[in-house]
């Protein structure tokens, strides 16, 4: 840790705006006024924009204007000027195509909201999925003090007496209907016991995983991530919150001063020890790209080799968020890495400590939430990376949510070109395949959807789940949701719409996936691989004008992170010309 605060006082770029007394200042300062702002919070504190996720239709953050107001109270605390500013919100369960669609144009969005406007820190007041690293990449490419507040997990949801997490439960009752288990009345039900109060996804989705790695990276203070939402000390967490921005701001701690190698290396291992989301990947390699640091892929299968998952939470587990609050939260497992040497213990954060510094001292409440190495859920919880010529780019699958059996299998391919071809054909029993085949899905990356969507964990045909068999190997090069679970090959690059192997696997071609040896492989020879891409057509024609074209022609493979290549990199926080 070599950060050394600034000295304070000293002019902020806020006052660019707000000094003295040109023409500009007092347009600057007037139009403000009609807020009923006093003319004391334009002397030169720090200016704080909480930059405000909020949105009905994104039900996991339309709690956040109540914790807007508790971030409020300990900026003014703190001496500084509070300011909320919406900012544009990617809800999980609602954008179409997909969310994941939205995340570089969120992150565009929140860039130009920061670096256009007279703020001098944010707060970055974040709960579902894409919000999080949406924000993080906005404040990183800008580099102003930053800090990360998530609105919270969901309660424990219960369904006749047994925990029912978010998206975990949908897959598997989704499943249980098609299996004849299930009637459609008692999934109806089950759907109202599973979101029973405000909040993310109470699972370790992906909006828990990436609320564990701003933790973990050292971008929220210590304890947020796991907080229930509707818990008093989530609302605390807001207030302290702001407190510390304003002191971020005085001391100029900016992301770039946390956002090292040693904190990436940091949440890479936590993502093993947490069974976090594969979706992990694709936006720390992205954040990683925008703070100029050259992470890969590589770097997720080297760190999370020897990394144990600790932590007993749905899809890989048995318990939900709550729990893992009452347990400790992630305080716990960064003291458990830090204990195992699989810590960069002076890792800076956002609160001016270490990392060791906030988290030795912490108890662990519940060995059964977060486990005994020796009883972990898998010795090997980091997320696998693949190669071979199906994917010479790179493709992961996550062990602590796939079948140890499965974990070395050569299978029948059973290809579909699209997802519309899947669903179209998966009800049939006519379809030939059976639970030794391999599932392959094509064109489902971030040019092929369009955006990458969370359909790889693709549902297993009725006829086979009648057998009772739950799980089959499934590739494709799209994502997966953070609460589903079954052996599935995902981000599979370069993607079959770029021109990737994957587009020119044919039902019935043979395929070997060797998790052990990092290997996925289609068994054709070189040549025939070679006179198959030769003959390869894109599938679709390419989309004209609008965002869906901007992002067709920017986007670059999951194995970078999937980032618009125009935004790659820290343009930093220049005030640029007068407003008028
Ligand atoms: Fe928003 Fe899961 S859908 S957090």
């Amino acid at each position: 840790m070599t950060f050394k605060p600034a000295k304070w006082p000293r002019k902020l770029r806020s006052q660019e705006w707000f000094g003295g007394m040109s023409k500009d200042a007092i347009y600057h300062r007037g139009w403000m006024k009609n807020q009923g702002f006093p003319a004391d919070l334009f002397d030169g504190r720090p200016v704080i924009g909480i930059l405000n996720t909020f949105s009905e239709l994104n039900p996991c953050n339309a709690h956040l204007n109540d914790l807007a107001q508790r971030v409020k109270h300990g900026i003014y605390e703190a001496g500084g000027f509070p300011v909320e500013v919406p900012v544009f919100s990617v809800s999980e369960s609602g954008f179409r195509p997909t969310a994941m669609m939205f995340r570089n144009l969120a992150a565009m969005a929140v860039e130009e909201t920061i670096r256009g406007q007279q703020m001098d820190g944010c707060v970055l007041l974040v709960g579902c999925d894409k919000t999080t690293p949406s924000l993080l990449m906005g404040a990183a490419s800008v580099d102003l003090p930053s800090i990360v507040v998530t609105g919270g997990p969901m309660l424990n949801g219960y369904y006749k007496g047994e925990r029912v997490g978010s998206g975990t439960h949908l897959w598997k009752f989704s499943e249980a209907v098609k299996a004849g288990e299930m009637t459609a009345e008692e999934f109806v039900e089950a759907e109202a016991s599973m979101s029973r109060s405000p909040g993310t996804c109470n699972t370790m989705g992906t909006a828990s995983t990436m609320a564990s790695m701003a933790e973990a990276l050292g971008m929220a203070l210590s304890g947020n991530a796991a907080i229930p939402a509707v818990d008093s000390r989530r609302r605390m967490m807001a207030q302290l919150t702001g407190r510390r921005i304003v002191q971020m701001v005085k001391d100029d701690l900016k992301p770039s001063d946390v956002l090292t190698r040693e904190a990436f290396e940091n949440a890479i291992r936590t993502n093993g020890a947490i069974g976090g989301s594969t979706n992990a990947v694709i936006h720390l390699l992205a954040l990683a790209g925008r703070v100029g640091l050259d992470l890969t892929l590589d770097d997720w299968d080297r760190l999370g080799r020897d990394v144990p998952t600790i932590v007993n939470l749905m899809p890989s587990g048995k318990y939900l968020m709550e729990e893992f609050f009452y347990a400790g939260g992630l305080p716990v497992v960064l003291k458990r890495l830090g204990e195992a040497g699989l810590l960069h213990k002076d890792a800076l954060t956002v609160s001016g400590e270490t990392m060791w510094e906030q988290v030795k001292d912490v108890t662990n409440h519940n060995p059964d939430v977060i486990l005994p190495a020796d009883k972990a859920l898998t010795q090997s919880g980091g997320v696998v990376v693949l190669r071979g010529n199906l994917a010479p780019n790179g493709a992961v699958l996550k062990p602590s949510a796939a079948t140890p059996d499965l974990m070395v299998h050569r299978g029948r391919a059973v290809v579909f070109e699209d997802i519309d071809d899947y669903k179209a054909r998966i009800d049939d029993d006519a379809l030939d395949i059976d639970e030794t085949c391999v599932m392959v899905m094509k064109n489902c990356g971030p040019k092929g959807y369009p955006g990458m969507a969370e359909v790889g964990n693709m549902g297993l045909p009725p006829k086979i789940l009648k057998k009772g068999i739950t799980d089959m190997v499934r590739i494709s090069d799209a994502r997966m949701s953070g609460t589903a679970f079954g052996t599935v090959v995902l981000h599979t690059a370069p993607e079959a719409a770029a021109g990737g192997p994957l587009a020119v696997v044919r039902t019935g071609d043979m395929i070997e996936l060797d998790v052990p040896n990092r290997r996925l492989h289609l068994d054709i020879s070189d040549e025939e691989l070679a006179a198959r891409m030769a003959a390869w057509t894109p599938p679709a024609p390419k989309p004209q004008g609008g965002y869906a074209q901007l992002f067709h022609d920017h986007v670059m493979g999951p194995d970078t992170g999937a980032d618009f290549d125009f935004l790659v990199g820290c343009r930093g926080n220049a005030v640029g010309r007068e407003s008028h």
